[in-house]
């Protein structure tokens, strides 16, 4: 008995389905502020039960990529409140993902050309930015090496995401997803093997989680808990994480702090490589441990999703890439129709071409 089409109560919020849009950039805010075509894509993806955006950057210092939206300045929120206004219209509902890259950055799009920010001086090996090259036009290009944080810095971090939540909350948002995932700046604290700091931040299971929780308790404190959910991404190998001594014990000692908060949700979106890392026994156990929603992506079809459902390794199913390509992917998997590919070359960047543009199912289906 599928139960992909229930509705499911957020924290108070109704979802209408058990199917999540997961956060996607899209490169396309040039000004970093999000416009028409930002509210014109994630309406047509408003059957969704649960949007999550792309990740929006707290701070100039939090961006990693040319053409990244914020949720920093007065203009982002008015682009922003465009892009809310047309969800809920089209009665979805939509938080908005929160995101620092730490190390991953480079210093053309750092305030005064400063090195990125990161828990150690490390640069990533073999990663990319997409920022200006030295004749000003944009580029692919390695990250910068960053400089270690001081101690006395963290706050202000956990203050631009505070103030970035209340924006959210301005712009209409129904809550905000805290971006702990991917190898960006949480990861990179909680990671021991790269976070070797020896100050109240690194070194123990206690230190390298300070830093997000702390974070997560600041947002909490000014916009509630049923409003505020997090993204992590336990085993990943992404973007130079190394595997770590206590890596599922340092998860779970994650988990159970969590699960003292009451979050609206915890999102794992890197459900393969957890399989891979910790098996389903990890999975579950972090499950049972975090209590409350959960979320799991990666590559999920129709079946796969049904089948985690019911065998209760998730409570909502987050899709990525199949949302590209098909505005109306509810619709779509409820009736059985065909999916459409999404075009990896328009992923990053452009125009409305590869965005806005992928046809309904219906529309596809008239004859011309
Ligand atoms: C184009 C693209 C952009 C992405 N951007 C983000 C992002 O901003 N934040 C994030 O947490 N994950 C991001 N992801 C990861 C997705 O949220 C998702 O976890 C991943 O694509 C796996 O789901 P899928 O197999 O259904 O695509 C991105 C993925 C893609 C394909």
């Amino acid at each position: 008995m599928s139960t992909l089409f229930d509705r499911h109560d957020l924290a108070g919020l109704t979802l209408r389905n058990r199917i999540v849009m997961a956060p996607m950039t899209r490169s396309r805010a040039v000004t970093t502020v999000p416009d028409a075509h930002t509210a014109t894509y994630y309406a047509q993806r408003a059957g969704a039960g649960l949007i999550v955006t792309e990740g929006a950057q707290v701070s100039e210092q939090a961006r990693g990529y040319l053409f990244t939206p914020g949720l920093h300045t007065r203009a982002q929120v008015t682009g922003w409140k465009q892009v809310t206004t047309a969800v809920h219209a089209a009665g979805g509902a939509v938080f908005a993902q929160l995101w620092h890259v730490g190390r991953l950055s480079h210093v053309s799009l750092q305030p005064c050309e400063r090195a990125p920010v990161a828990p150690v001086a490390k640069a990533a090996a073999g990663v990319q930015a997409f920022g200006y090259r030295e004749d000003g036009t944009p580029g692919q290009m390695p990250v910068s090496t960053p400089r270690a944080l001081a101690t006395g810095e963290i706050p202000g971090i956990t203050a631009d995401f505070v103030a970035a939540a209340r924006n959210a909350v301005e712009a209409g948002f129904d809550g905000v997803e805290i971006h702990g995932a991917n190898g960006y700046l949480f990861e990179q604290f909680i990671n021991g093997g790269l976070n070797t700091r020896i100050d109240a931040y690194g070194g123990s299971i206690a230190n390298r989680l300070r830093f997000v929780l702390e974070t997560v308790d600041a947002v909490v404190a000014a916009i509630g808990r049923h409003r505020v959910g997090i993204r992590l991404s336990p085993f990943n190998r992404v973007f130079d994480m190394p595997a770590f001594e206590g890596e599922a014990e340092t998860w779970m000692a994650l988990a159970h702090e969590l699960s003292t908060r009451g979050l609206a949700y915890v999102h794992l979106g890197n459900r393969e490589a957890i399989l891979a890392g910790g098996g389903e026994d990890f999975l579950r156990a972090f499950r049972q441990t975090c209590g409350g929603t959960l979320i799991l992506a990666g590559n999920y079809t129709r079946d796969s999703a049904e089948a985690d459902l019911d065998a209760g390794l998730a409570d909502l199913v987050a899709f990525g890439r199949p949302f590209i390509a098909n505005p109306d992917l509810v619709e779509r998997l409820r009736n059985g129709w065909p999916l459409a590919h999404a075009d990896g070359a328009t992923f990053y960047g452009g125009s409305t071409a590869g965005y806005t543009d992928y046809p309904a199912y219906r529309e596809e289906a008239q004859p011309a």
